[in-house]
């Protein structure tokens, strides 16, 4: 296949270029805005691949978009604004990604017949107390992410709908791994644990996550890519949940850091509770996550130990204003 892959120098969409490289004979074509969070760092090892390319653009900019579209066989969407506490901050680039680079998107995928994948989130649905959200449940996001994030599966689906555009969505659970951006539970505490930094841990610790590790989820969207069938929404869950402190605390065990680093902070305002979801219709079509989380983290701390190189500029360049701005009052109190 000809994939352009939208959003490919992020976290995710950066371990699913490295896997589809490596698991098949597609050209990819990567448009990336390159924020703050997309870093040409993350596909250095597939760089020179003669099967790869590099487009740096934005998915609102029709121009762009067009150029890069051409002669693809599918569009694999990535490309989004992702931190929860950013989107509270300052939600206008998640309305402007989220909304607006979805439509223009999903016209270039319209005008050339291209089927077309969105990689969504489990937040669409919420928080749930008991149970787990099937691809059937309402969406009830709760932070302008998430908000966003639903607006885009719902301009989606009625592109299939009134247009007869092939779509197909994927709604994964809290992904970790290798190449995360340190603003995310996981790598944040990882980095700060092994600098002897604070470990601060919103509210009372005891919001659940459904982890799924990176190279499950890559592996997932690629199954449905091929295997989906077009107007449905698959959900990608993982095979654990955990807790935010239990999490926090195998970090410090993990990485020999000191407990007492650990402190309750601030709560993010409309902190959804839990996150659960039922993967049966993908498992339908013979998907399963492999990695068990105990396994997942370890691989993901020796991951941040062995790649200072990755992570070293980031933590010294503009991410320390936003730590400050994010973590100092919280801190302070
Ligand atoms: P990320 O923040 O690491 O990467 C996002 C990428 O999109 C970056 O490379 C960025 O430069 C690019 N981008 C942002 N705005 C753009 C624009 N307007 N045009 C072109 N490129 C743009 O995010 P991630 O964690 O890799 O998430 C990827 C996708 O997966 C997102 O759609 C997210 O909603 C979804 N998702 C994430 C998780 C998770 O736990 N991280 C779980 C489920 C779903
Ligand atoms: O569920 C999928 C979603 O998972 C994705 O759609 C999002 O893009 C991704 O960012 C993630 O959202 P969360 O808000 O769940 O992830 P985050 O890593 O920001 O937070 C995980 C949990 O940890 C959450 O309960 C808040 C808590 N937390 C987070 C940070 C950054 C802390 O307690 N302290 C922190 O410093």
């Amino acid at each position: 296949m000809r994939l352009l892959v939208c959003g490919g120098a992020g976290f995710i969409g950066s371990n699913f270029v490295r896997q589809r490289l490596a698991r098949t004979a597609d050209e990819i074509v990567v448009l990336d805005k390159l924020t703050y969070a997309g870093r040409r760092e993350s596909l250095r090892d597939v760089e020179d691949e003669r099967r790869f390319a590099f487009i740096h653009g934005a998915i609102e900019d029709a121009n762009a978009v067009a150029g890069a579209i051409a002669g693809a066989d599918a569009v694999v969407n990535f490309a989004a604004e992702t931190h929860v506490d950013r989107s509270i901050a300052e939600p206008d680039a998640f309305v402007r990604t989220h909304a607006l680079g979805t439509y223009v998107l999903l016209e270039a995928a319209r005008e050339c017949g291209v089927r077309y994948l969105q990689v969504s989130t489990d937040e669409v649905y919420g928080s749930i107390e008991a149970g787990s959200f099937s691809e059937r449940s309402p969406l009830e996001p709760s932070s302008p992410y998430s908000a966003t994030k639903a607006g885009a599966d719902l301009l989606v689906a009625a592109y299939q709908r009134t247009y007869g555009l092939e779509v197909l969505i994927c709604r994964g659970s809290n992904n970790y791994g290798p190449y995360q951006y340190p603003e995310k539970l996981i790598p944040l505490m990882i980095l700060n644990a092994l600098h002897g930094d604070p470990l601060p841990v919103y509210g009372d610790g005891l919001n659940v996550r459904n982890w799924l590790f990176v190279e499950d989820f890559a592996a997932g969207i690629s199954h449905v890519l091929e295997h989906g069938v077009p107007g449905e929404i698959y959900n990608v869950g993982g095979p654990d949940e955990c807790d935010n402190l239990t999490v926090v605390r195998r970090i410090v065990e993990l990485t020999g850091a000191d407990p007492s680093l650990i402190e309750f902070v601030t709560d993010r305002p409309g902190h959804d509770r839990r996150y659960s979801l039922s993967s049966d219709k993908v498992a339908a079509l013979g998907w399963r996550a492999g990695t068990r989380f105990d396994e997942g983290l370890e691989r993901t701390v020796a991951w941040y130990r062995d790649n200072a190189w990755w992570w070293e500029p980031i933590r010294s360049g503009a991410y320390r204003d936003y730590y400050e701005r994010q973590y100092y009052r919280r801190l302070a109190d």
